[in-house]
């Protein structure tokens, strides 16, 4: 199975970004934690950041043939790209949703997601575990 982690805009801060809200973990410390995962169960993982919508929409398009499932945390675009969840509806790749943070307990524009509707479920809250959660979830699609 290969899975493609897509990461949005400010991800590349993480550890330093409001650790208080998105925990200490960097965005490589995650990586390698999913990499791990991804071996341990036979996964063929990809991972890309991009601060930049279209780059995210580009890489949804190129990765389109190879990817089985998709994992993304398309982090401010969420709450504002219809870009990025046509990108979604036009590859009919199953996408994951995933945050670190629980968006329903924070500022009420973070409650709506553009891309959970297109997304087979969403996974937020549990920190760095979302991403596992979500890798899990992943590798089970079309398993039930
Ligand atoms: C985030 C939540 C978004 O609201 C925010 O814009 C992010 C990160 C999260 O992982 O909790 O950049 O997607």
């Amino acid at each position: 199975m290969n899975i493609l982690v897509l990461h949005g805009p400010n991800l590349n801060l993480l550890g330093a970004r409001e650790p208080d809200v998105y925990g200490g973990a960097t965005l490589e410390d995650i990586n390698e934690m999913l990499a791990q995962e991804a071996a341990a169960r036979g996964v063929v993982l990809r991972t890309f950041q991009s601060n930049s919508e279209g780059d995210l929409v580009s890489k949804i398009h190129e990765e389109a043939g190879w990817a089985d499932a998709l994992i993304i945390n398309p982090a401010a675009y969420t709450h504002t790209s219809v870009a990025l969840r046509d990108a979604l509806t036009a590859v009919h790749v199953p996408a994951i949703e995933v945050h670190l943070s629980n968006i329903y307990r924070r500022e009420a524009f973070r409650h709506h997601s553009y891309i959970a509707p297109v997304a087979i479920g969403q996974i937020a809250g549990f920190g760095i575990e979302s991403y596992r959660l979500a890798l899990i979830a992943a590798t089970r699609i079309g398993a039930s």
